[in-house]
């Protein structure tokens, strides 16, 4: 039987992944090309041929070339181009443009367009529009104004998908697909328009069977909620009450599957139409969480994710009203997304955007410091990326992102990143291939749960608390200079973690607390974070004692859970979490143990003397409940006293803002040290070690410049 090289490349990688080794993606999904050797990262640009005019493809090309690009990314928003009015296409600019960039070795990923659909599609289909929370229509003009379930909407974006993919499936240098763009990042990510709702009956029907089966599990006799037809069931939108948490929550999944299934229809195509190419699309992980991402990414031949960190300083800049952010910040930030797009299929992840200068669109941050551009580039290599694309190549002189900088000026000259970037794809390409082929060690594990982050957003219960900066800062806590953080959805295989954290595992499915539990039994570590276990799959409360189906492993009972509004109470610990006293923020647990041992108590308020983190042992394991909304110094503490009590050995210990990561080919680490922060920093050396991009050798000490990188092996 022929297999496809598609088929190949995702056969191929399960393998090597099993046997803990990589496989470059080039060499499998171009074999034959006359482009760059085999056996390389790819690095490219994302590059907008429809927004250049054609007398400067060539030119363009030819410095790509020159740059060390080995590929580009195009045409995701060309839609208007593609197909000027209905049925008519002309892919006759686009083959040019293919063309002219394979001439010069670039192989190509191209984009199909549905993000943005021309008006004169959206003036014969009016109705293709969303329509957020409050009811209202968004209008054309922007982007991503769609509905993802309107199927005249669908039946158009797969159209021309597939016009495109038949026209390309042969084309030298073309080598895979993005589809879409970003799903659901737009300024309203969620459709609750009458399409929506009927789609959402539809699955609902599928999900539950039969009516008697859905009020139930709602509880609809709550206010009167019955429901005597799928037809009667409504949207959540303003109501002059909350919703039922249990529709609420259904309502979020469906709009994931909405848009993974209109993904899905794409993807069925181009796998028929280009057994060839691979196909993928581009996201974002934490904090953004409007679709459940291991659903969008499942069937797709690998994840790639786009990257900005210089947003994170914009946002973060927004949500402390001006403070300063450390730089270390943000690149743990960035490290939390990268962990979370390699563990999402367990394999390589390719970054499809990233940031190359000033980055925004009405507002734009800064131009990253000297050493930042390339410090970021080797940060997702470190954490297990497979290739990087710049966004963009040129800088727009139109259009609404006008300020989101490239690697050309607007007039053309080289950005302030152009040397940086193009020095990092040459040391890049001169690692060679066996970094490229070696894993990513991760020893820890964090869950990050869409179902208890939706059913927070819905019943938060303390108006501060927020799902995604609870995850956010239990990874902040675990990860500065730790090696291996692997960020996980409910329902992975947890056997080759030491430790895992779950830091506000709110929803418990059976399914999940056994998992836990025969992780813990077989000698794991499972340490969470309040609110454990309250809720069931379809959003209810549990009705046994709290923490619900876990009871037994964390071998304590929660006496009471207490919001806290003002006099954080003082938290004191002891055992192997010892330290100075700590502070309670915006949650308590309050922590009845039968059986586990305590390590911190409330030590004032109405709670004082009362437990507030418990360990109990369970078979070979420990299992640890840190009731208290932890400061950010007691929670480090406490994370990292519990990883190294489950044996995870830090290689090399790191200043503060000095990140490290192993990946291991043959049994030989690869060490990577970034260092986030402005100044030069020193960090000592256990055993001599080599720089692999300078070729010395270094014994008891080594530098890092400011954003400096360092790639080591022993010896
Ligand atoms: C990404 C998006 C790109 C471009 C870029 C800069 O989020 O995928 O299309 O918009 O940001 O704005």
């Amino acid at each position: 039987m022929a297999i496809s090289r598609r088929d190949f490349l995702n056969t191929t990688v399960v393998a090597m992944g099993a046997m803990g080794l990589r496989h470059p993606l080039w060499a499998l999904a171009n074999p034959n090309s006359a482009g760059p050797a085999p056996d390389q990262l790819l690095l490219g640009v994302d590059y907008y041929p429809d927004q250049t005019p054609e007398a400067l493809w060539e030119e363009d090309a030819r410095m790509m070339a020159d740059f060390g690009f080995t590929n580009v990314r195009i045409a995701e928003f060309a839609w208007g181009l593609m197909e000027p009015s209905e049925g008519k296409f002309d892919f006759v600019w686009l083959r040019r443009s293919v063309e002219i960039l394979h001439k010069h070795n670039i192989a190509v990923i191209l984009g199909t367009p549905s993000a943005a659909p021309p008006p004169w599609l959206s003036a014969k289909y009016p109705d293709i529009v969303e329509v957020n929370p409050q009811g209202q229509p968004l209008h054309p003009g922007g982007r991503r104004f769609t509905c993802p379930t309107n199927k005249t909407y669908r039946r158009l974006s797969l159209a021309v998908a597939s016009e495109m993919a038949h026209t390309f499936a042969e084309t030298p240098g073309v080598i895979g697909w993005q589809i879409d763009n970003e799903f659901t990042l737009s300024s309203n990510p969620r459709c609750y328009c009458n399409f929506c709702r009927a789609g959402f009956q539809d699955w609902l029907r599928s999900r539950y069977g039969s009516l008697e089966n859905l009020n139930q599990t709602w509880g609809t006799v709550f206010w009167s909620q019955t429901y005597a037809d799928f037809s009667q069931i409504p949207v959540p939108l303003p109501s002059g009450g909350d919703p039922n948490p249990g529709l609420a929550l259904d309502y979020n999944r469906y709009q994931s599957y909405a848009n993974a299934s209109f993904l899905e229809e794409q993807l069925v195509m181009l796998r028929k139409t280009c057994p060839n190419h691979f196909v993928t699309t581009n996201n974002v992980g934490p904090p953004v969480d409007y679709i459940d991402l291991r659903e969008l990414y499942e069937k797709l031949d690998f994840v790639a994710f786009d990257n900005y960190p210089g947003f994170f300083e914009m946002l973060v800049y927004e949500q402390a009203k001006g403070g300063t952010v450390p730089a270390s910040a943000i690149g743990t930030a960035v490290a939390m997304g990268h962990d979370f797009g390699r563990s999402l299929h367990g394999k390589p992840f390719m970054i499809m955007e990233e940031q190359s200068g000033k980055a925004g669109q009405r507002t734009f941050s800064p131009q990253p410091n000297k050493g930042q551009l390339r410090l970021w580039t080797y940060q997702a290599v470190a954490h297990g990326a497979m290739g990087v694309n710049y966004f963009r190549w040129d800088t727009a002189t139109f259009g609404a992102e006008e300020y989101w900088h490239g690697i050309l000026n607007h007039d053309r000259s080289r950005s302030p990143g152009f040397d940086e970037i193009k020095q990092t794809v040459k040391e890049l390409k001169g690692l060679g291939v066996e970094v490229l082929r070696s894993s990513y060690v991760a020893e820890a594990a964090l869950v990050f749960d869409y179902d208890s982050d939706w059913a927070f957003q819905i019943q938060p219960g303390h108006t501060a608390l927020n799902y995604v900066s609870q995850a956010t800062s239990w990874y902040g806590a675990l990860s500065p200079g730790r090696s291996g953080i692997d960020v996980i959805v409910p329902g992975s295989d947890l056997s080759a973690y030491k430790i895992v954290v779950d830091p506000a595992p709110y929803v418990v499915s059976e399914s999940q607390a056994a998992r836990i539990r025969d992780f813990v039994q077989k000698g794991g570590t499972f340490v969470s974070g309040f609110r454990l276990g309250v809720k069931t799959e379809s959003n209810q409360i549990v009705k046994t004692p709290l923490p619900g189906l876990l009871r037994d492993v964390m071998g304590v009972t929660v006496e009471d859970y207490a919001p806290i509004y003002s006099g954080k109470p003082g938290v004191k610990f002891s055992g192997i979490v010892a330290g100075p006293d700590g502070e309670c923020g915006i949650w308590a647990d309050i922590l009845q143990p039968s059986g586990a041992d305590v390590l911190g108590t409330y030590a004032t308020g109405a709670h004082a003397g009362k437990p507030a983190i418990t360990m109990n042992s369970f078979g070979k394991g420990k299992a640890v409940y840190v009731g208290a909304d932890l400061d950010a110094a007691s929670l480090a503490r406490v994370l990292r006293s519990l990883a190294a009590s489950a044996g995870i050995i830090q290689p090399i210990d790191t200043p503060p803002g000095v990140e490290l990561t192993v990946r291991k080919a043959g049994g030989k680490p690869w060490i990577f040290l970034l260092n986030h922060t402005a100044a030069a920093q020193t960090v000592n050396l256990p055993k001599p070690c080599t720089d692999v991009l300078t070729g010395e050798a270094h014994t008891g000490s080594i530098e890092l410049s400011a954003y400096g990188v360092r790639v080591l092996r022993a010896g």
